[in-house]
């Protein structure tokens, strides 16, 4: 029927519509707009970078659900138990809808994961803010991320 045949198609555009409003990055270009855009000193972006690259492949719309249940969010997989709003009713800190966090605007992943690394601090000391990441205290605490950087950043 032609009919149906138009919704197909429409059922289709709707699902590439929606798959475009991720990202997948590039450890560089990561790297890049941390620093451009959202200000941080290259000091914080290594380890952001770092942490992106092992939670989420640089993937913006990375989605990974928790043997416990919770559900980890985006590039830097922010959990909805704390940091985020979802159908899961969790505390919230962020005071943002998970959902926003699938997107390739970083503005609000990266306001949120600044937050985390204070809260940590706040309760486990100075320097441990990043340790909220499973994946820095594996794959970046004890890494020299100045080498694992040096393909960005040449001159530095
Ligand atoms: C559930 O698992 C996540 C990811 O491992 C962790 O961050 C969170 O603290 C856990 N929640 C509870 C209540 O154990
Ligand atoms: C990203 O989102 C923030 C607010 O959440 C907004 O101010 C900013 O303009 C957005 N950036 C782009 C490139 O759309």
């Amino acid at each position: 029927m032609r009919v149906l045949a138009w919704w197909r198609v429409l059922a289709v555009v709707a699902v590439l519509a929606g798959t475009c409003s991720g990202k997948v990055f590039t450890k560089c270009g990561l790297a890049s707009l941390l620093e451009k855009t959202y200000g941080l000193n290259r000091d914080v972006v290594k380890r952001f970078v770092c942490i992106a690259q092992y939670e989420s492949g640089f993937n913006t719309k990375a989605l990974n659900v928790n043997s416990n249940g919770s559900k980890d969010y985006g590039i830097f997989q922010l959990n909805n138990q704390y940091w985020c709003l979802d159908s899961r009713g969790g505390k919230n800190v962020c005071k943002m809808a998970c959902s926003n966090l699938l997107n390739d605007n970083l503005s609000d992943d990266v306001r949120c994961a600044r937050t985390i690394v204070r809260e940590t601090e706040s309760w486990k000391g100075k320097g441990t803010g990043f340790t909220a990441w499973a994946a820095y205290v594996t794959h970046c605490q004890n890494r020299n991320l100045d080498v694992y950087m040096s393909e960005c950043w040449r001159s530095g």
